[in-house]
């Protein structure tokens, strides 16, 4: 589909910015604008991965990890610049859950996002994280979670809104689209779990959000940091584009490896 094709572009360019930058004699100011580029592309896949999410509801891909590292991770982003700061309490022993990280990232960067907007002159958010074991209850299967909230001190939702806020395209602000809570919702609920919220106009609005927790530990090392690794020998590039076959070969190359290509199962098995 469209938003298919536009992954595939975006990973040519980021592909091709990726390895201008390795080239030695780019002057600073150069460098700095292929890293703003990068920078943006990578927002952008973010975006059409979001609107993937929302469109069809994109099934999580999912790992184990930790829920107090993602809220302070969406907290830092978010709040960067912003008038209001986290406050976080997590239980010492928190689970794990088992989730799609970007998805969940993106639930709780819009529930902190309209949490920020809610109290233009700055506030506190308190961002909580703790074990919780749930009897069968409504949409959530009986079971044990990691119950968060997170609550503002902002203007509130009156309660004529209140049952409307999950739906697509509800706003009240003058540029917003409406589609911030109606996709934490999707993604929550893909994820087997539950969010609620709870308002009052003039003192504040707390989300509670239920994801199934995991007896499962954290895999060695950070997924985030990035080590190279160089070799010799011929990797196996696999892709029905030619366009991405030819920056991932070139990446490889960059590697030191030789690169073969294929486009599809026939061809790699030949
Ligand atoms: N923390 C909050 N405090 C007060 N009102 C809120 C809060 N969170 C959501 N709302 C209300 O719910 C509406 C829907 O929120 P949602 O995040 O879905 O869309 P949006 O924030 O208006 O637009 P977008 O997220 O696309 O920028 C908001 O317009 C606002 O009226
Ligand atoms: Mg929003």
């Amino acid at each position: 589909g469209i938003a298919h094709d536009f992954n595939n572009l975006l990973t040519v360019i980021v592909g091709n910015i990726g390895l201008a930058s390795l080239a030695s004699q780019l002057p600073p100011s150069c460098r700095t604008k292929l890293v703003e580029a990068e920078k943006a592309c990578l927002q952008a896949q973010g975006l059409s991965k979001r609107l993937l999410t929302f469109a069809k509801g994109g099934q999580p891909v999912k790992q184990v990890c930790n829920p107090a590292d993602l809220l302070e991770e969406a907290a830092n982003l978010v709040l960067s610049g912003s008038s209001s700061r986290a406050e976080f309490r997590f239980a010492p022993d928190l689970r794990n859950i088992e989730a799609d990280q970007d998805q969940i990232h993106q639930v709780l960067a819009n529930l902190l996002i309209n949490a920020g907007q809610a109290m233009p002159s700055g506030g506190i958010i308190r961002v909580e994280a703790v074990n919780v074991v749930v009897e069968e209850r409504g949409e959530l299967e009986a079971g044990e979670y990691v119950k968060i909230t997170i609550a503002d001190e902002g203007v509130g939702i009156p309660d004529k809104y209140l049952a409307k806020i999950f739906d697509p395209y509800f706003t009240t602000k003058q540029r917003g689209s409406g589609l911030g809570l109606a996709t934490a919702f999707s993604i929550v609920r893909n994820h087997r779990g539950s969010i609620e919220v709870a308002s009052e106009v003039g003192t504040g609005t707390t989300f509670t959000i239920h994801l199934p927790s995991v007896d499962k530990i954290l895999p060695a090392g950070k997924p985030d940091e990035f080590h190279p690794v160089t070799g010799k020998g011929r990797i196996l590039v696999l892709d029905d584009e030619r366009e991405v076959r030819e920056i991932i070969g070139q990446m490889v190359g960059v590697l030191g490896y030789e690169a073969a290509y294929a486009k599809d199962g026939d061809e790699a098995i030949r």
